[in-house]
């Protein structure tokens, strides 16, 4: 969602920041924006709806430059996109960026308009900007004014903010929605994720909840939320330029499709010895707690919700653990009966989704034995409010639509699931056998990678249909599910998964020529009564392509397409059955001409409600 870069420096900084938005293209955004001060006591400011290039058109057409600056990509919350929308918002000489949404604007804008101020904006945003404002027209400094602004504000928020009297210095402001400041050599920066300063700089501090920074090019100060000054670590952070460019492919997502099997061995590195799954790589907090589980909660969102769905399945078979899943949105707002014993799950990717975030503060004052996340990226809210951590090291993922995120996911859960099963009746060697079958997790994964010209193929056929169906059994359900989000929020192509028992409960009735049936059908028990369930389909005419293990008994024919996904155990399946069904969105949407990485209407990280 919408993105923030700043900088306070002695050279120009345009160019910079406009880098900085390119970076955070990525996290989903509509309209575009910069602001920055000349030294000769002007604010200037550009602002653009639609893509970053149509905000460099305009400053090529009219050019400002400045040392110290703040851009913004938006995201609408609060009013349409529309230039006048776009971020910065300015009030007198004040400009402000703002990610998040405060709650309490109406009755301040209220408040504002009777003492005489006018808003240009529909967004809640601007609020921010006039009370700052007011405050300084009272006498009082740019941070002061913007401390005092901000002690009135509710809700979630980063804020950064520049004013004309005093053109060296940018305050800035998180609560509840991410900001990192960079630090530079004679100039300091902020933004919403380290990415956006790659190749700017490499140290990083990561602010609090709460916490203020007044920044100038010399020195940052960081005040905590009781105004105490605080020295906040400082991070060096390893990511490089190559780390994160798209290289020789043609889409982000696909490179990270691609990056699966390094991304699976980097996620199981160091944590299988001996057969085992190794309880230090919980931590020692952690691996305390598992001894008094006694039932799991897992909550997440989107891709994350489904890498839950599937672990259900295993926590239930392999740990004989009751576990129960459920999305964020709905678990913070619904009364919990937490029963004794139950560790509390959060899958993130980001570790910054807001509901996923307030679902783990709310839990914390519910009565789990532990919170631990699994996560991709250290340094987000949600490792910081975890217990304890689990980290995918899945590396940057920069498509919208995840995929080497959830099969890392994937992956340390099923380590999660041995760690505790190891404590409930799952045998040594049943684990071990689940290890040696981790082990070969990347090979089985590239093998799948393998079938990338197969599945172009079937995605031509998928073209110009505007429906479609996905089927599956038992813990190849939540892999439909993906595979079925996969599809619709790249290629528009509405999608929806079925667990195949359902069937003739209802979906059956829209089956006919125009809706292609893509079904999961690796070698398990219910394999079976998955083929009865495509019977069906296939005597209504419906076209199937179905995804097979190497050894499943399947003829294909005019109207039933096959492939062999190799022939992965059954506890890997859904990891390994989940890489084709990613690689079929991916062509879908390349032959219908949508923007891969970044779909319309969605964002990468949901850092609002
Ligand atoms: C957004 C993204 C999805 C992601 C979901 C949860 O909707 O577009 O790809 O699965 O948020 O995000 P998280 O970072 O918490 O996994």
């Amino acid at each position: 969602m919408c993105g923030i870069v700043g900088s306070v420096s002695h050279r120009s900084i345009c160019s910079v920041l406009v880098e900085g938005l390119r970076r955070l293209e990525y996290r989903g955004y509509d309209s575009a924006g910069v602001a920055l001060l000349d030294g000769e006591g002007k604010l200037l400011r550009a602002r653009e709806t639609g893509k970053i290039r149509e905000l460099e058109q305009n400053l090529q057409a009219n050019p400002i430059d400045g040392k110290t600056g703040i851009a913004h990509t938006r995201w609408a919350t609060h009013g349409v996109p529309a230039e006048r929308n776009a971020h910065p918002h300015v009030c007198g000489g004040v400009a402000v960026v703002h990610n998040g949404i405060i709650e309490n604007h109406e009755p301040l804008r209220i408040e504002y308009q009777a003492k005489g101020y006018s808003f240009t904006s529909d967004t809640d945003t601007e609020v921010a900007a006039v009370m700052i404002h007011d405050y300084m027209q009272q006498g009082l400094g740019l941070f002061e004014a913007a401390t005092q602004a901000i002690a009135r504000l509710q809700g979630a928020y980063a804020l950064g903010v520049i004013c004309v009297s005093e053109p060296h210095r940018m305050v800035a402001a998180r609560n509840g929605s991410p900001l990192v400041v960079g630090l530079g050599e004679d100039e300091n920066f902020i933004a919403s994720d380290i990415y956006a300063l790659v190749g700017e700089t490499q140290r990083f501090v990561f602010l609090d909840d709460g916490d203020i920074a007044d920044l100038t090019p010399e020195n940052v100060r960081i005040y905590d939320k009781a105004g105490s000054a605080v020295e906040r670590p400082v991070t060096e952070s390893r990511m490089t330029l190559d780390a994160v460019e798209r290289g020789e492919y043609r889409h982000y997502m696909l490179k990270e499709i691609f990056e699966q099997p390094v991304a699976l061995e980097k996620t199981l590195d160091g944590r299988l010895a001996a057969g085992q799954v190794v309880d230090a790589a919980f931590g020692q907090a952690a691996a305390a707690a598992f001894d008094h589980i006694q039932a799991v909660q897992i909550v997440a969102c989107g891709t994350s919700f489904h890498a839950g769905s599937v672990a259900r399945y295993w926590f239930e078979s392999l740990a004989n653990l009751p576990c129960n899943v459920e999305v964020a949105s709905e678990f913070r707002y619904r009364k919990q009966v937490v029963r004794p014993g139950t560790l509390f799950v959060t899958i993130s990717q980001s570790g910054e989704t807001a509901d996923t975030l307030a679902a783990l503060k709310e839990a914390k004052q519910l009565g789990y034995v532990h919170t631990l996340a699994i996560c991709n990226v250290p340094q987000s809210s949600i490792v910081r409010d975890s217990d304890s951590v689990l980290l995918t090291r899945a590396g940057m993922e920069i498509g919208v639509a995840s995929t080497k995120a959830f099969t890392t996911q994937l992956a340390a859960l099923l380590m999660l699931v041995l760690a505790l099963g190891r404590r409930h009746g799952l045998t040594p060697e049943k684990e071990a056998a689940i290890v040696a079958q981790l082990q070969t997790l990347p090979q089985q994964v590239a093998g799948a990678l393998r079938l990338d010209a197969q599945l172009e193929q079937w995605a031509a056929r998928f073209g110009d249909k505007h429906h479609a169906l996905y089927l599956g059994r038992g813990s190849q359900y939540p892999v439909a599910m993906e595979g079925a989000l996969k599809l619709k929020e790249i290629s528009y192509i509405h999608a929806e998964a079925y667990a195949a028992g359902e069937l003739k409960h209802g979906p059956l009735a829209l089956i006919d020529a125009d809706m292609p049936v893509v079904a999961v059908a690796p070698n398990d028990e219910l394999l079976d009564k998955l083929k009865s369930n495509l019977q069906e389909v296939q005597a209504r005419g419906g076209e199937l392509y179905v995804l097979a293990d190497e050894d499943v008994d399947f003829t294909g024919s005019e109207r039933v397409h096959v492939l062999r996904v190799g022939k992965a155990a059954e506890e890997i399946a859904p990891i390994v059955f989940s890489v084709p069904l990613q690689l079929l969105a991916y062509h879908v949407a390349v032959i219908r001409g949508t923007d891969v990485d970044q779909p319309r209407n969605l964002a990468k990280s949901v850092t609002v409600e």
